[in-house]
């Protein structure tokens, strides 16, 4: 009986771990959105990824501002003027999340800050699960974290570190989204003898 549990948890295991392959495979940059709200139980799950990653000393540093109505968030776009041309198109997402983290709780060893690290495996592994669901994404750096951080009157120990539209992607691209794929896009990546150097004889 034992022994078949086992069979089934191992099968289960090899299943899940199939998904999330694909989902790291198939997963790409979202600049096209359709208007269609997120359910709750995306946004939960979205919100339970983020909260299980794992951290320096388990600061958890991570803090999030998610805005789900489409007003507020082109109001956003509008009053804060950091997104520039070049990361308009966050404006027809029906969901913006910004992933800060509280510098209270940052890891300094070695002169080295490990806030951002610990934002970006959190912030990932939301992005990861909103994909699950078919909902699509873009990190986003290009933004002006001042005026940012005081449009959304965050404390004074919050760095903003990325953020993201959420939504469904929409097919019909826009000629800004397509130019982009000149320059970025899944399909260019490095090859797998250009990434790794020490490599054992089975890679
Ligand atoms: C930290 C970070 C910052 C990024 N900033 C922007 C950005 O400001 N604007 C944008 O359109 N894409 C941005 N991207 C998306 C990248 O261009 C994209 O991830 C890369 O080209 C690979 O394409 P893929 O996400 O479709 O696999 C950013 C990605 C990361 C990880």
């Amino acid at each position: 009986m034992l022994f078949f549990l086992d069979l089934l948890t191992l099968i289960k295991r090899i299943g899940l771990m199939k998904d999330i392959i694909e989902i790291i495979k198939n997963r790409h940059s979202v600049r096209d959105f359709l208007p269609d709200a997120l359910p709750q139980e995306v946004l939960d799950d979205m919100i339970e990824a983020a909260r299980l990653a794992p951290s320096a000393q388990n600061r958890q540093p991570w803090r999030y501002v998610i805005i789900t109505e489409p007003d507020k968030i082109k109001e956003l776009v509008k009053n804060t003027g950091l997104i520039g041309l070049a990361n308009y198109f966050i404006k027809d997402a029906p969901c913006l999340v910004i992933a800060c983290a509280d510098e209270k709780k940052n890891l300094k060893l070695n002169q080295k800050d490990y806030y951002l690290v610990d934002v970006a495996i959190s912030f990932h592994q939301m992005i990861l699960a909103a994909w699950a669901h078919g909902v699509g994404s873009c990190w986003l750096a290009a933004f002006n974290e001042e005026k940012l951080a005081r449009y959304l009157d965050l404390p004074k120990s919050y760095r903003i570190v990325a953020m993201s539209p959420f939504g469904y992607p929409k097919a019909d691209k826009t000629l800004y989204s397509k130019a982009l794929n000149v320059f970025s896009g899944s399909d260019r990546r490095l090859k797998r003898e250009d990434i790794i150097r020490v490599v054992s004889s089975e890679l």
